[in-house]
């Protein structure tokens, strides 16, 4: 497939500090863009990154009728760059946008533009270990109108940024809060979908999480407050008598995470007991009073794999395997990002190679 490419007559590169990446603070050079219009999307573009023109009656300001993804390309050991698994990031998006309507785009079309994009702005993608080249694409409602209904219009859009760890600690356990006065999501809801209206019910109680200490919340079920849902930021594993169990997705209220996915998958090969299902913070706080959880860790493709040292719970604080990274997160951790960079052999095609 080819795209028109409108490239930048201004690099954005010397403004990035290499030494301090963070998450999401740089943009690359360019983006592909694509529009809904007439009951079509057109064949998508390179163009550079930079203002866009809307006026404020722009409907997704006003009614959240966004999707976005996030995926990463990594330097690869032998060359050139590896996404790792963008078919299940656009699978995923094309999920989101029917759950708040908003035409689905082709599959092949946005990974070919997710490749040329990759390739032209190869030089953002850092080198070091734990950085990559995040992508994320957005999917907005591009009308103008005040009505509450879903847009005729749409922009998709795919920027790319040099990132570090999403968690200041990096691989260091994180302390997490769990919300007892807040949900993220109800059955019937959005909360499988990644759509603005899940981050924004998480501000508060991030924001109280954080002002308290701990780097994220952890989420219940809306109803009961009682089961456990996911991270917002992640999904949630708890390694209990060695067995790996993380909730289900049944229920439509947790994310399908692709490093979930990937997590499991890996599990099953190595021959752990890997259960999907409900699983209740009380019966987390009984495994931990009885000394059975051996870890817990979140899962993300920003995140990646982030040991939890510390749960708080209705002001009791759980700590697991002494505040310390553990065996299972640590090989996780490290056969993820070694399949990422080509160091380890890729046997599930998981990687889709771009050359440059
Ligand atoms: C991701 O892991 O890519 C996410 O989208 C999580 C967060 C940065 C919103």
């Amino acid at each position: 497939m080819n795209f028109k490419v409108t490239k930048t007559d201004k690099t954005r590169i010397e403004g990035i500090d290499w030494n301090n990446l963070r998450f999401g603070v740089y943009f690359s050079d360019h983006v592909f863009i694509s529009r809904y219009k007439d009951g079509k999307w057109d064949d998508g573009a390179i163009e550079p990154y930079g203002l866009l023109p809307f006026e404020p009656g722009l409907c997704t300001l006003h009614y959240g009728q966004t999707i976005f993804e996030g995926l990463k390309a990594f330097k690869a050991k032998s060359g050139g760059a590896n996404i790792f698994r963008p078919d299940m990031n656009v699978k995923r998006l094309n999920r989101s946008a029917e759950l708040v309507c908003i035409p689905t785009y082709d599959d092949e079309r946005l990974l070919a533009g997710i490749r040329e994009l990759v390739k032209l702005d190869s030089k953002f993608i850092p080198g070091n270990k734990g950085q990559s080249l995040y992508i994320r694409p957005v999917v907005f409602g591009s009308g103008h109108f005040l009505g509450v209904t879903a847009a005729s219009e749409y922009h998709l859009i795919v920027m790319t940024s040099p990132v570090a760890s999403y968690y200041a600690a990096g691989l260091n356990p994180v302390k997490i809060m769990v919300s007892t006065d807040h949900v993220r999501a109800v059955q019937g809801g959005v909360g499988a979908a990644k759509t603005a209206a899940n981050y924004a019910a998480s501000l508060w109680a991030g924001m109280d999480a954080h002002k308290r200490g701990f780097a994220q919340v952890l989420w219940l079920d809306g109803v009961n407050r009682k089961d456990i849902d996911e991270v917002g930021a992640m999904n949630i594993m708890f390694v209990i008598d060695n067995e790996l169990i993380t909730p289900s997705l049944s229920k439509g209220t947790v994310l399908a995470g692709v490093t979930r996915n990937t997590v499991l998958t890996l599990a099953k090969e190595w021959g752990m007991k890997v259960s999907e299902r409900n699983i209740s913070i009380d019966e987390v706080d009984d495994a931990h009073a009885s000394g059975r959880v051996n870890e817990v860790f979140g899962t993300g493709t920003a995140a990646v794999i982030s040991p939890v040292g510390l749960l708080e719970y209705k002001g009791k604080e759980m700590i697991f395997n002494d505040m310390k990274i553990g065996p299972v997160a640590q090989k996780f951790y490290d056969t993820i990002t070694g399949i990422q960079t080509g160091e380890i052999e890729d046997t599930h095609k998981w990687n889709q190679h771009v050359d440059f």
